[in-house]
């Protein structure tokens, strides 16, 4: 997948700006709080519908304009694609190919994604919030049925949560069932999904890992917890995990067990790790789970996504850096940084300075 195009219109600190991209690597530089991780944001909205740092569009918008526009002019294995989105303080409007999209699950999987920065470089020594978060970007990008899966999920949590406080303790436990059995049939969708993830993440992870460290670490990956069987089956175990914490979900007023709960447990050199990994080995088993992403989804639709590497070279040691640099080579990426010349290595590329939220010639 390529963006060839990026227009951008009180977008942040944008007024009004055209990126031309070029199939390799292109390279967004600039001092900081000049708007190269709002030009990375504008993409990755494009690409899922969500924002990468908030919950509420409205701070996208331009501060003082009431609405931003923005879009993204991309070619896929099927043709051209052009993606639109009209972001106003209460709603916003996403087009695909001219026509309106109804929900947020239709969006996804136009163009494809992998988002790259600081952040996820904590990936593991992070809760297992952000871990989770890893998961359910990833997967919601090529299956709209996870995606859809999940919102229901959540909606139907966040009512059980609310029963739970509830002081009528005999109304709780009547209506208690009524909710599980429709959360476990939505954390059942979930965790199959998951767990095919990280069927398929796993390996790649572990090649991706043995490449960076020059065969030097093992990287392992799994599920914290084993969901066997059909989706039928973990919804029953699932509702009977449920019923069993009835007592404890009250007393502490939320959900305790679930999906929303899980976690992905990471080895390196056959340790937890979170608990015993060196900043330094956690960095780099982040970069394999990431680049990992990266080839299930060539995978999964065919062809590379847009890699976006917002400012994680600075993060990263020379060899790793040379390394990542070797691998993006065949894929459309965007990377962001202060000093081109010193994480470039003389790559080619197409590099493109920003100044308070304009390019420069
Ligand atoms: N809604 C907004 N309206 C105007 N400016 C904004 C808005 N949101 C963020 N900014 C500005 O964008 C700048 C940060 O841009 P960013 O892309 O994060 O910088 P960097 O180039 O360091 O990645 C800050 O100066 C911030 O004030
Ligand atoms: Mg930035």
């Amino acid at each position: 997948m390529k963006i060839k195009k990026l227009f951008l219109e009180n977008f942040r600190n944008y007024e009004g700006e055209t990126f031309t991209f070029s199939d390799g690597l292109n390279v967004l530089f600039g001092k900081n709080a000049q708007g190269k991780t709002n030009c990375a944001e504008a993409v990755f909205y494009l690409c899922t519908g969500a924002s990468l740092r908030i919950r509420h569009d409205k701070q996208l918008i331009k501060m003082g304009e009431e609405h931003a526009y923005i879009r993204a002019e991309a070619e896929n294995r099927y043709g051209n694609v052009t993606v639109e989105a009209n972001i106003f303080e209460n709603k916003r409007e996403l087009r695909v190919n001219g026509s309106k999209i109804a929900k947020n699950a239709d969006l996804m999987g136009h163009i494809n994604s992998v988002f790259f920065s600081p952040g996820e470089l904590r990936l593991i020594q992070d809760g297992p919030d952000e871990r989770r978060r890893f998961m359910n970007v990833s997967i919601s990008q090529t299956s709209p049925t996870y995606y859809t899966a999940l919102l229901r999920y959540n909606k139907i949590l966040d009512q059980r949560n609310a029963l739970l406080k509830n002081p009528d303790f005999s109304l709780v436990l009547d209506t208690l069932p009524v909710w599980d059995e429709q959360l476990c049939r939505y954390a059942a969708t979930v965790v199959k999904k998951r767990a095919e993830f990280i069927a398929k993440l796993a390996p790649y992870a572990k090649e991706m890992h043995a490449y960076l460290t020059d065969n030097a670490e093992t990287l392992e990956i799994s599920p914290d917890k084993t969901y066997e069987g059909d989706e039928e089956e973990i919804a029953r175990r699932l509702q009977k995990r449920l019923a069993g914490a009835y007592e404890k979900d009250i007393r502490l007023g939320f959900t305790t067990v679930g999906p929303h709960r899980d976690d992905l447990a990471v080895y390196v050199g056959g340790v937890e790790a979170k608990a015993y990994a060196s900043q330094g080995q956690t960095r780099t088993a982040a970069l394999s789970m990431k680049l990992a992403e990266v080839e299930i989804f060539k995978e999964l639709s065919g062809e590379p996504p847009v890699l976006i590497l917002d400012d994680v070279m600075s993060e990263l040691d020379l060899p790793r850096r040379k390394k990542l640099l070797r691998l993006v080579r065949d894929m459309q990426t965007l990377l962001t940084c202060t000093h081109a010349e010193r994480v470039l290595y003389g790559a080619e590329c197409n590099k493109i300075r920003i100044e308070k939220g304009k390019i420069k010639e």
